[in-house]
């Protein structure tokens, strides 16, 4: 089977070189891929909003499967256009999707059943947000309902910070449309967990718990980014803990999408924030998260085509899914700026320097005149496999010292 991964970043590279060892799969197509994946598949210049173009491509080169990476293509409902042409695609549809495609729909399904999650008041216009702000204390956290490219969400310390938000997101329409409706919530403590899922419209699997480290620099400061490094599992998962979100949280998932008649299947991505043990979800996505799934494919000992393809049929068995219980780690090497400004076309040395049993996985990169240059904020995902997260972690840290470019940064405390 001929196999097609939409997108390009590090996320992108994890699932082609995973779908690669799988027996049912003699090739990896990827658009539009990156350098990385230019080694290990054929990367197809489409890009991931051009769904007309995407499903030209799937038909003329007898694609069997298609994969989608961002959350793009899904809110824009890719899923449903490839089904309506018989193509065969993982992925939720355009009306699940729109769980991604709004946070004020996130909130009111998990109010609905009963699922713990922060408190929070949607709001439609800006003297509304003055108004309700009253009844939060501080921080309190603001969110454009809509996509923003991971930078909709302003924890605010203070009034004056929490009405500025207000007014960028609904009166300037810093983030257009997206900022048509806000959700005003309190601020949680504790420490996040990724949990990603498996589901096949019938069942939800939870696949291992991750860790992202969310901020730019060590110790948590700077601004949020999508992601600078990742772990797996998350040490905070215990068996005690994995029974609490089965029942608190993944089975009145289960129950809320078959009672309001959504046919969910393909990823679900949930936030948590876990606090003395209790876990409350912070936000849904409908995709893999990057760089979690870097960490988690490492440690996926089953065949991810065929986990795949029973999703998308619709019968997916817990037995499908096998973990190997050693550790990973990911750290993301970022072009200097990021997640502000930054330039590209670095190039990139020491690549093949690192030892065998280090995985990078490239994020932005491209092939420019033979050399491998950077083409984005993160660059490279850089990742190894241990007995113990320590191991893990050392040996991450032992070879990303051995890859360099113009401006690189890496955060020194992932998975510390
Ligand atoms: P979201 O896109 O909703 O996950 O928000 C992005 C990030 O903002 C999360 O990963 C958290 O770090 C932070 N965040 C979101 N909501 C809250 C909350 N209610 N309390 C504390 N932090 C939050
Ligand atoms: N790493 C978080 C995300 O993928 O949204």
């Amino acid at each position: 089977m001929k196999v097609l991964v939409i997108g390009g970043g590090g996320r992108e590279h994890a699932l082609v070189w995973k779908l690669k060892q799988s027996e049912l799969v003699d090739k990896v197509y990827c658009a539009p891929g990156n350098a990385g994946t230019s080694q290990i598949a054929e990367n197809v210049n489409v890009s991931e909003k051009d769904i007309r173009g995407l499903i030209d491509f799937a038909k003329n080169n007898e694609v069997g499967l298609t994969v989608v990476g961002p959350e793009l293509p899904l809110v824009m409902g890719i899923v449903d256009e490839f089904e309506k042409e018989g193509l065969k695609i993982f992925g939720p549809n355009k009306e699940c999707a729109k769980f991604e495609g709004s946070k004020a729909l996130t909130k009111k399904f998990l109010e609905k059943y009963k699922i713990p999650t922060a408190k929070y008041k949607q709001v439609e216009d800006y003297e509304e947000g003055l108004l309700n702000l009253e009844d939060f204390g501080f921080p309190v956290v603001i969110k454009a309902d809509g996509l923003a490219q991971g930078k909709g969400v302003i924890i605010c310390e203070n009034i004056d910070m929490a009405k500025n938000a207000l007014k960028e997101i609904m009166v300037d329409k810093v983030f257009g449309e997206s900022g048509d409706v806000v959700v005003i919530e309190e601020f949680l403590t504790g420490e996040e967990a990724s949990v990603l899922c498996f589901v096949d419209g019938n069942n939800i699997y939870p696949m291992e718990s991750a860790r992202d480290y969310k901020p730019a620099f060590d110790n948590d400061e700077g601004l949020n980014t999508g992601g600078m490094g990742n772990y797996s599992p998350n040490r905070l998962f215990d068996e005690k803990l994995n029974n609490k979100v089965r029942q608190k949280i993944l089975n009145p998932i289960m129950e809320g999408f078959k009672s309001e008649g959504l046919d969910y299947k393909g990823v679900l991505f949930i936030g948590l924030m876990i606090e003395n043990g209790e876990p409350k979800v912070l936000e849904f996505n409908v995709r893999f998260g990057d760089p979690e799934t870097q960490s988690i494919m490492l440690r996926l000992d089953s065949d991810l085509a065929n986990i795949m393809l029973n999703t998308a049929d619709g019968m997916l068995a817990e037995e499908d899914i096998r973990w190997t219980k050693r550790h990973s780690a990911c750290v993301v090497m970022v072009s200097g700026g990021y997640p502000e400004s930054y330039e590209k076309g670095k190039e990139i040395f020491g690549l093949n320097d690192v030892d065998s049993n280090v995985i990078v996985f490239h994020a932005g990169t491209k092939t420019e005149d033979g050399k491998i240059v950077t083409d984005g904020g993160r660059v490279l995902g850089v990742c190894a496999v241990g007995d113990s997260l320590e191991e893990a972690r050392e040996t991450v840290y032992e070879n990303i010292k051995k890859i360099s470019f113009e401006g690189a940064y890496y955060r020194n405390d992932i998975a510390r």
